[in-house]
């Protein structure tokens, strides 16, 4: 979004206290006046510059934009080489990935947005945020397993979020596969699409729609969002957290090393040890959730026994799980 020249300046500035025009010049080459210039672009954006003399210009406050510059610069020794890219506004960062990912772009593309004029949820449904109040993103991996061993990719992703929240103090737990609620409201929904042949994987597009600020279409669909049970942090930093834990967890995910991690999501879960509805394509079934298959499927026992569920819609119960 910001032409080269001003990213290059505000990630000096972001790398230093304080830094003088005339440092910023002779490193990229530009006049004094140029600087200021691309320093007064910067300010429009909302940064706030102290200018003062003897000392050079010094970043006050950040407006909470999830700039490229503002996300890489938590990201220093990743494995992953993240290409982070802000669109003010798409139909939907998936869909903007996937066309990407059609044309060869490479695992750790990351498309994040302030606003989607088509946002996609699961199972076909809209996914409805105001502008900037939400962090709005898709991440492009390319696992080299077949599509029928990805289910776990979608729990993994799940316990990635709940532990990030975690980390920053909001009580989230976890209903399968991956929507991650606070008091039963929704704060973070997870929509995994992929694309390939049954035995490859050509991609995995992970879009995670994290409410930030709450709003009156939250109020709406009685969901929540970050502000009303902590001070969130700029979002850029956030987007950075979160990619930091999905490497990581992705990588014993591709070592097939993730009991820990089932477990983990057992132990956030919103969902173990209660009545639950699950809507399936072949109509519902009514049982108790009682822990996750190797493969990340939900257990459930029922008057007809334990069943496997590996899709489908969850509603959770409020009567004790005394019965099937
Ligand atoms: C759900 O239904 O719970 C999943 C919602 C996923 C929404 C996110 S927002 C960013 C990414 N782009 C989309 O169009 N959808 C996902």
């Amino acid at each position: 979004m910001l032409g080269t020249t001003t990213s290059k300046i505000l990630q000096m500035l972001l790398g230093n206290e304080y830094i003088s025009g005339e440092d910023i010049a002779s490193t990229l080459g530009l006049s004094r006046a140029a600087v200021w210039k691309h320093i007064e672009t910067l300010r429009t954006l909302g940064y706030i510059i102290s200018s003062q003399s003897g000392q050079g210009y010094s970043i006050v406050s950040s407006p909470d934009i999830p700039l490229p510059e503002e996300v890489t610069r938590h990201l220093p020794h990743s494995s992953i080489d993240w290409i982070v890219t802000y669109l003010p506004q798409c139909t939907s960062s998936n869909l903007v990935l996937k066309d990407l990912a059609g044309k060869g772009a490479t695992e750790g593309h990351v498309i994040v947005t302030d606003h989607q004029t088509a946002g996609r949820g699961r199972r076909g449904r809209q996914w409805l945020s105001d502008p900037k109040s939400a962090l709005l993103f898709s991440v492009l991996l390319r696992p080299k397993l077949p599509p029928d061993e990805l289910l776990p990719l979608t729990v993994v992703i799940g316990v990635v979020m709940a532990e990030v929240l975690r980390n920053l103090g909001v009580n989230c737990e976890l209903k399968w596969p991956n929507d991650i609620l606070v008091d039963e409201a929704k704060v973070c929904g997870i929509l995994a699409e992929i694309s390939g042949e049954p035995d490859h994987t050509d991609y995995v597009i992970i879009g995670i729609g994290l409410n930030v600020r709450g709003s009156r279409t939250l109020d709406d669909y009685g969901a929540t969002a970050l502000d009303a049970h902590i001070t969130p942090p700029h979002r850029g930093e956030l987007l950075a957290s979160i990619l930091l834990s999905i490497e990581k967890h992705y990588r014993q995910f591709t070592r097939k090393d993730i009991d820990n991690i089932l477990r983990r999501w057992e132990d956030l879960s919103a969902t173990v040890g209660r009545r639950v509805v699950i809507h399936s394509a072949t109509g519902d079934i009514e049982g108790t959730a009682i822990g996750l298959s190797p493969s990340g499927g939900l257990y459930v026992t029922t008057s007809d026994g334990k069943l496997e569920i590996k899709s489908g819609e969850v509603s959770l119960r409020h009567t004790p799980p005394n019965q099937h």
